[in-house]
């Protein structure tokens, strides 16, 4: 074939329609479609070939008297991309396939040309897919040619698009912000990009655009929101990349109610717009102090039950040593009792002990409840009495049978273990799973946490605002400070986090200082968004919703590795492309860097 016919190729078998969209009504037209081949099976006379294109699958025959093309059809393999020319035409009624939606009819092929040929596949393309993470991510053009995928990124485009729609239509006005920023920390490890023409310095991809909507604001743009790429060097999980996208957000003269009644709006509208369901507003909210308490965890699931409830009182005066002594110091008793009627055995309990222990708790202590009475160690200790006031705490109450399962010492310890707990017992078989997806607000979270080597870091980021009636604990106790800050989260994964945030200069700088950011640093390193306050910051506030997370709850999927086309893989490489890559002397040379140690890789 000359190079000029390769070229006219595609012009002269120009598809008529997409395979997926087949239908008896197109019975008898002469349909030219191109996609893939997926599947080849010979009967006798007659060969079948599946062929795939974005829409769908549709069935081509091809009969013994299809002349000289008949070899070409004969010869194709999967994956190989093809123009096919036929006539569309029902099934006997023996063959038509319920489970595919052009199962009613068949294209009797008559013509094809080969645009290209496709090497046997590294995996069979298809939606059970047996292959590794790391094939899929080697081969992803590949992985993106399975329904699955495509519907993935089709769900991700719409939300994307509605959620753009909606803000706009609200007064929200989209701004871009610079991708190469001036190192500010946030939290993660930022990712640096030397200067070329400043020797010696440094951008860093934005972490968020959280310094630039705030300008915006004291700038009157008013309401902000940007779809946002976000680059973190921090270590990653199925809910983390180093690269995220933010349906990212801020308004002007505004409280929390207002941002929280504004993204409420939002959910509403892309779930109903992406995925057919209505969102019932407003959402739950609970504070943080509560949801640890209730859930062991500020990101909880809200689809099974389980609830923790504490019983420390119940044991300050009980002689059950660890109890006891747990209450005694400050610590905490809280237990989860089972729904009642399910009695596991007491060898399916005791394997719960080992994951009560990875998440940093000490043991268990198990009451199991039935017609037979009251079976546990701590009867002898609480009485009768108090036995069925313990009882009477749970969830369960009375009702029997049920087993308790309860653990002590400090609160952060009994609070992870048991929502380690918690989130296992509603992963299992009998755990009653309520669907859909089930919001909730969790806020008033402390604005400092302890930091690793002593002293205090924001919880959130140090531009929060702390609750007014905290304001007086800030140098005293930052510990004990609380902020307007608020995360949405459903189905038990951090959606979006938000705040109502700093706006005049004197607070903020007192925050810095209890991170142990002093004037001078403060000055040094954030001195533009302090002067900027200077000159008329308006009270503002947002938040910045996952969109990576919220198309994986949406699709119901368990990684967001499966809403990104291109994703990275644990150690943060890109395995399609090899990325990152050793770069030529020449380029480190110009960019004034000299490498430390053997380069790998070269
Ligand atoms: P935050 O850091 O909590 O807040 O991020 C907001 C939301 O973005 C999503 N997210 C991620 N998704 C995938 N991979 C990651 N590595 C990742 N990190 C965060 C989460 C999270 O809830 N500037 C603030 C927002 C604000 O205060 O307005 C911020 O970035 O869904």
């Amino acid at each position: 074939m000359s190079n000029r016919e390769v070229y006219h190729l595609a012009a002269r078998w120009k598809r008529t329609h997409r395979c997926g969209e087949l239908q008896p009504a197109h019975e008898g037209d002469e349909v030219v479609l191109a996609g893939w081949v997926r599947k080849v099976r010979e009967f006798g006379e007659l060969t079948f070939i599946d062929l795939w294109d974005r829409s769908g699958l549709v069935q081509l025959v091809v009969t013994g008297g299809s002349g000289a093309d008949l070899g070409i059809f004969r010869s194709l393999r999967m994956e190989d991309v093809i123009a096919c020319r036929g006539q569309v035409r029902a099934r006997p009624p023996e063959m038509i396939n319920p489970r595919m939606k052009t199962g009613a009819i068949e294209v009797a092929a008559s013509g094809v040309e080969v645009f290209n040929r496709s090497k046997v596949p590294p995996f069979t393309v298809g939606d059970k897919i047996k292959a590794s993470d790391e094939m899929r991510l080697r081969y992803r053009y590949l992985d993106l040619r399975r329904d699955r995928m495509q519907a993935n990124l089709d769900l991700r485009h719409r939300l994307a698009l509605s959620a753009r729609n909606h803000l706009s239509a609200q007064g929200f006005v989209e701004v871009e912000t610079p991708l190469l920023v001036r190192r500010t920390p946030e939290g993660a490890r930022d990712y640096l990009v030397p200067s070329r023409l400043q020797p010696g310095r440094f951008y860093a991809l934005p972490q968020s655009p959280q310094l630039y909507k705030q300008i915006l604001m004291v700038s009157g743009v008013d309401r902000y929101f940007q779809i946002a790429r976000c680059l973190r060097d921090e270590d990653l999980r199925a809910d983390r990349q180093p690269e995220h996208t933010q349906i990212d957000i801020e308004m002007s003269f505004i409280d929390e109610g207002d941002v929280i009644a504004v993204t409420e709006g939002l959910i509403r509208h892309v779930f109903s717009a992406v995925a057919g369901v209505e969102i019932e507003t407003p959402l739950p909210v609970v504070e943080y102090g509560q949801a640890m308490l209730r859930y062991g965890s500020d990101k909880p699931d809200l689809r099974f039950g389980y609830e923790i409830s504490d019983c420390t009182d119940l044991f300050r005066a009980a002689a059950f040593p660890a109890f006891a002594a747990a209450a005694a110091s400050g610590g905490v008793v809280r237990g989860i009792s089972f729904p009642p009627g399910i009695l596991w055995s007491k060898s399916r309990v005791k394997k719960l002990e080992p994951l009560v222990r990875e998440a940093g708790g000490g043991g268990l202590a198990v009451v199991r409840v039935d017609s037979g009475g009251v079976d546990s160690p701590l009867v002898k200790h609480l009485g009768a009495g108090g036995t069925e006031a313990l009882l009477a705490r749970f969830e369960a109450g009375a009702a029997r049978p049920t087993i308790l399962l309860l653990a002590s010492g400090p609160a952060p310890l009994v609070e992870r273990a048991l929502g380690a707990l918690r989130t296992h017992l509603g992963s299992q078989e009998e755990a009653e799973r309520k669907d859909g997806f089930r919001f909730l607000w969790v806020n008033r979270f402390p604005l400092f946490l302890p930091a690793e080597g002593g002293g205090w870091e924001p919880a959130h980021h140090i531009f929060s605002l702390p609750l007014e009636e905290d304001l007086t604990a800030l140098e005293r106790d930052p510990g004990a400070v609380r902020g307007h800050l608020y995360d949405l989260v459903c189905n038990g994964t951090e959606i979006g986090s938000g705040s109502i945030r700093v706006h005049r200069r004197q607070l903020q700088e007192r925050l810095f200082e209890v991170i142990g950011i002093g004037r001078d640093e403060a000055r040094r390193k954030f001195g533009f968004l302090l002067e900027a306050f200077e000159y008329g910051a308006p009270p503002h506030g947002g938040i910045a919703l996952g969109l990576d997370r919220l198309a994986m709850v949406m699709a119901g999927e368990n990684s967001i590795r499966e809403m990104i086309a291109f994703p990275k893989t644990q150690s943060a490489a890109s395995l399609m492309e090899g990325a990152p890559s050793v770069v030529e002397e020449e380029l480190l040379r110009e960019l004034h860097l000299r490498l430390d140690g053997p380069r790998e890789g070269e």
